[in-house]
């Protein structure tokens, strides 16, 4: 919404196109746009199938008339970039939604209402008919059927008590028609943020809650009681300001760095340039206001630079994202090793029971990764889980875990879900995330932030990296004290100093690994094996083949060849096996020679200048020397390389791979 200086809607059109551009990653199926018409007695929208391109395109067709160049001081848009859970992507089914042929109430949705059919059924018995096969629509359609029954209901609390009868995850936005110049927004377990742009710096550093306290749940076309709050808008200082809400601060960050986390169940509202932030249940410990957050992400950092992709320029930037990862932290003159966000936990993470590492996805794998080292140098049980199957289980956890959640994004739906279950069982909650301000952050007891810098690029690459990099850390941290353990922790120090460099010469092997991809991309399918530290190396590879080239591949244990695996090798089947000089090598020259004796030809990597390996094959890619623990740092490298390299012969959009999204906000 401008207030700030007068904007035309074609101009609001770009800034939200924009917005939508920077938020393409978390989903791209199809998009959408809301804006008033030119006499803001309508609402416009323009939807397509497909990437924001095609909607950038379609606006420009759409708009082109000279009255959508006007200045107009205040106005509100929304736009959306989709991710299909319920409903084909299709132009149909693409938000925004709306309650209505005449666009009365328009609504932009992430997340999954689950009880939509018990809505949508109520609202069909009341004459409501649905275009959309989404869930997103019966919000669009119940805001109007309160609007219908209770006219006297400001907008805000329309909204509000539309949420009181939709469960299941959300983040909305929802314009009207009816409330020309407003827009209320809302979440519960999706993302949401509000961005506050002035023209001098804010007198505040907070928005004041206003509490209210109705929460009736609607079964029938029963009266509701309205909330007292009596002061609906609570204006900051400044007159001059623009609102913006959005999912992530991508969106905005080119526009202001002020922004407010919402929490579960607040509704912000925005009118004649006031926000308000509004909740209906007040406990003892809620606080009275929400604080301004000043970002120090740059709009520098989710732009793609000189490079063709996000993902490609993220694995380019791991020499520099490792060392942001240790910077401050890892004192290498002193051994010393600090990590502010647990530092004051230690002692107790030192009395805990078991440590356990959940996660999803490349997240996940870092845990797998790291856990040996763990084991070693805390000398406690280490589990290692996936956040989904962990549920699943409903696994028994105890006071005395110490529980991980790991996640880039830190709004893993799944993974946040695994958090509420363990600290609703007493445990000990670190997050390790790469998002400030993200819900696992919010909602840890403390953590650690693996500073990586945005990442866009769908496949994760320096966030795996990084989460790495943070465990390790940790483990240092656990074993300071350890007198027997010195010479590891200063071995691993020392690798520690060398890593950025180590990773620049791994970097150059970019042009051999094209070459590789050049023999692997017309093939069906790719294994990769190995053991030991780099177990979680073929995990992690074997998904970034998945997800960028849709080729079938699979990480596999080495150790488990011969019990299975085995049967797929013959002299056609891509291999690549990691062999390098650890503790393993013996076993993995091993599974080496039981895939060469079956005709396989794998390309091998193992460390640079061991030519005994280099004799099994003639396919290499040579890594640096490090110590075992870090191993899986450098040969996850080419993987991503390799993975990049064969997405783009096979033609596939590396940085928006078919089907997925970066951020998964539902379960
Ligand atoms: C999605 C992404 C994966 C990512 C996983 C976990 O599935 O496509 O690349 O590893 O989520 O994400 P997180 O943000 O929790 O690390």
């Amino acid at each position: 919404l401008n207030y700030l200086t007068p904007k035309s809607r074609l101009e609001v059109l770009d800034l939200l196109v924009t917005g939508l551009k920077r938020l393409e990653y978390r989903g791209y199926d199809s998009t959408g746009v809301a804006i008033d018409s030119p006499d803001s007695k309508n609402i416009v929208m323009v939807k397509r199938t497909g990437k924001v391109k095609v909607l950038e395109d379609a606006i420009l067709e759409h708009f082109s008339g000279g009255e959508y160049s006007e200045p107009v001081m205040t106005h509100i848009g929304i736009a959306h970039t989709r991710w299909a859970t319920h409903g084909v992507p299709c132009e149909r089914n693409s938000h925004p939604h709306r309650s209505d042929e005449g666009n009365g109430f328009v609504v932009v949705h992430n997340g999954i209402i689950t009880n939509y059919n018990d809505v949508k059924t109520f609202l069909a018995k009341r004459g409501y008919e649905f275009e959309s096969d989404t869930d997103t629509e019966v919000f669009a359609k119940l805001v109007h059927h309160l609007w219908k029954t209770h006219p006297t209901y400001s907008f805000r609390e329309l909204v509000e008590q539309a949420i009181l009868q939709v469960e299941g995850a959300f983040a909305i936005a929802v314009k009207s028609k009816h409330f020309p110049g407003e827009c209320v927004a809302s979440r519960r377990s999706s993302p949401l943020l509000v961005a506050i742009k002035t023209k001098t710096r804010l007198a505040t550093d907070h928005i004041p809650i206003l509490y209210g306290k109705d929460d009736k749940k609607l079964t029938s076309d029963q009266v509701l009681p309205r909330s007292d709050s009596t002061s609906e808008f609570m204006p900051l200082e400044e007159k001059e300001v623009e609102y913006f809400f959005a999912s992530d601060a991508s969106a905005v960050i080119e526009h202001t760095n002020r922004v407010i986390y919402l929490e579960d169940d607040d509704v912000a509202a925005v009118r004649d340039g006031t926000l308000s932030i509004h909740r209906l249940k007040k406990s003892l410990d809620d606080p009275h206001a929400r604080e301004i957050t000043t970002l120090k992400m740059e709009i520098q950092q989710i732009m793609k630079g000189n490079y063709d992709y996000f993902m490609q320029k993220e694995i380019f930037e791991q020499p520099d994202s490792v060392v942001n990862t240790m910077r401050g932290r890892v004192r290498f003159d002193g051994n010393a090793i600090v990590l502010g966000g647990i530092k004051d936990y230690i002692p107790e993470i030192k009395r805990c029971r078991r440590l356990m590492l959940i996660g999803c996805g490349t997240s996940y794998h870092s845990a797998v990764a790291t856990r040996q080292l763990l084991e070693e140098l805390t000398e406690l049980p280490v589990m290692v889980e996936l956040a989904s199957d962990f549920l699943d289980r409903n696994t028994p956890i105890f006071r005395d875990d110490v529980c991980f959640f790991i996640s880039q994004s830190g709004e893993t739906a799944d993974t946040l879900m695994a958090l509420r279950y363990c600290k609703q069982r007493g445990a000990l909650i670190v997050g390790i995330t790469n998002t400030v301000g993200s819900s696992i952050c919010r909602e840890s007891h403390c953590g650690v932030h693996i500073n990586a810098g945005p990442e866009i690029g769908v496949a994760s690459t320096k966030a795996y990296t990084s989460q790495f990099i943070s465990l390790v850390m940790f483990a240092l941290v656990m074993s300071e004290d350890r007198l027997s353990l010195q010479q590891r922790r200063l071995e691993i120090l020392q690798a520690l100093s060398n890593l950025a460099d180590q990773i620049r010469e791994v970097l150059k092997l970019d042009s051999k690994v094209q070459e590789l991809a050049k023999d692997l991309y017309q093939h069906k399918s790719l294994l990769i094996m190995g053991r030991g530290y780099n177990f979680a190396t073929c995990l992690e590879g074997a998904l970034k083949v998945k997800e960028l080239t849709y080729m079938h591949s699979e990480g596999i244990m080495a150790g488990e060849l011969k019990h299975g695996p085995l049967a797929l090798v013959d002299d056609s089947m891509p291999v690549l096996m990691i062999v390098l000089r650890d503790p393993v090598y013996v076993k993995c020259m091993n599974a080496l020679q039981q895939v060469t004796s079956r005709k396989g030809c794998p390309v091998i990597i193992c460390e640079e200048g061991d030519e005994e390996t280099k004799a099994f094959s003639s396919r290499h890619l040579e890594i640096p020397r490090t110590v075992d623990c870090l191993q899986g740092i450098l040969t996850v490298i080419p993987m991503q390389l390799l993975s990049y390299h064969i997405a783009v012969l096979r033609g596939c959009d590396v940085d928006c791979p078919r089907n997925l999204a970066k951020s998964v906000t539902v379960e």
